[in-house]
């Protein structure tokens, strides 16, 4: 059985990973700000553990990573999950909230991974899997916060495919459609193709077992937005600004 460590573990996508992971008896370390959302699913499951941290803190996750090496042994399999989303009027720019995405989104994701990948590359051998969003692909209406924190994790994992794979570690990006969960409870619109989060948790398992770079589901949205993503400027544009009634 391998040690799983899986960011935002406390709720959505990384709650339902994390119970089918531990219920499939392998160890895992869940992290995540909510104590008590931590403790209820280690009484659920005896091969999870909880461990408080802020990803946005580098010497707090690094000491939860730490901690989690020294009771579960070596990380086998990391899900870099935590992330938030504010919808955002880009007529009405405060930095602090652009500022506060890349902290917790990205450079959540880089503190972890400087607690990760050296035991990885000494032992030669390990799993990385980070997860970005379609979100990533193009930028979308009420995104300009959030899109680029996940373009860039893209981008991230891309470039560290070249560093870390001829040293053993496997390195995939997630790109989720609609999963429905407290992040997306904030959206006013119908969103299409939405799944829940378990079968989000069933795509990431089973997608984690390929040799693919990119996860990307459900498939019936993936594919309209990998068209999307392909497509000329002005017709990306004025057929999302038409879909969303923009313009
Ligand atoms: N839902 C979707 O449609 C969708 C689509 C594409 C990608 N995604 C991505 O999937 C991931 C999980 O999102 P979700 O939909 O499952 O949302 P969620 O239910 O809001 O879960 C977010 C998780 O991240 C944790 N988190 C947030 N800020 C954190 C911080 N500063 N430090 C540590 N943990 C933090 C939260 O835990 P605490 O609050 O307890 O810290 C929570 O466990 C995110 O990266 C999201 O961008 C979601």
């Amino acid at each position: 059985m391998a040690h799983y460590l899986i960011t935002g573990a406390s709720s959505g996508i990384g709650a339902a990973l994390a119970g089918r992971l531990a219920g499939a008896g392998h160890h895992v370390t869940g992290i995540a700000r909510r104590q008590q959302r931590l403790t209820e699913l280690s009484q659920q499951h005896k091969t999870l553990q909880g461990y408080m941290a802020d990803v946005g803190d580098p010497a707090a996750l690094m000491t939860a990573i730490n901690d989690a090496k020294t009771n579960s042994g070596p990380v086998d399999v990391a899900i870099l999950n935590a992330g938030i989303y504010q919808p955002q009027d880009g007529t009405k720019i405060d930095p602090a909230v652009y500022e506060h995405h890349m902290r917790i989104n990205y450079l959540g994701v880089v503190n972890a991974l400087a607690g990760l990948v050296p035991d990885m590359i000494t032992n030669g051998r390990g799993h990385i899997a980070i997860v970005s969003s379609v979100a990533g692909w193009r930028g979308l209406p009420k995104s300009a916060a959030y899109g680029p924190t996940k373009a860039a994790l893209i981008s991230l994992a891309e470039s560290l495919y070249f560093d870390l794979v001829p040293h053993g570690v496997k390195l995939q990006i997630i790109c989720p459609g609609f999963v429905e969960s407290e992040a997306t409870a904030v959206n006013d619109f119908e969103m299409p193709d939405l799944i829940s989060c378990d079968t989000a948790a069933v795509e990431i398992i089973n997608g984690m077992e390929t040799n693919d770079f990119s996860i990307n589901f459900p498939k019936s949205f993936t594919r309209k937005m990998g068209f999307l993503r392909f497509l000329p400027d002005r017709l990306f544009f004025r057929l999302v600004g038409k879909q969303t009634g923009i313009f």
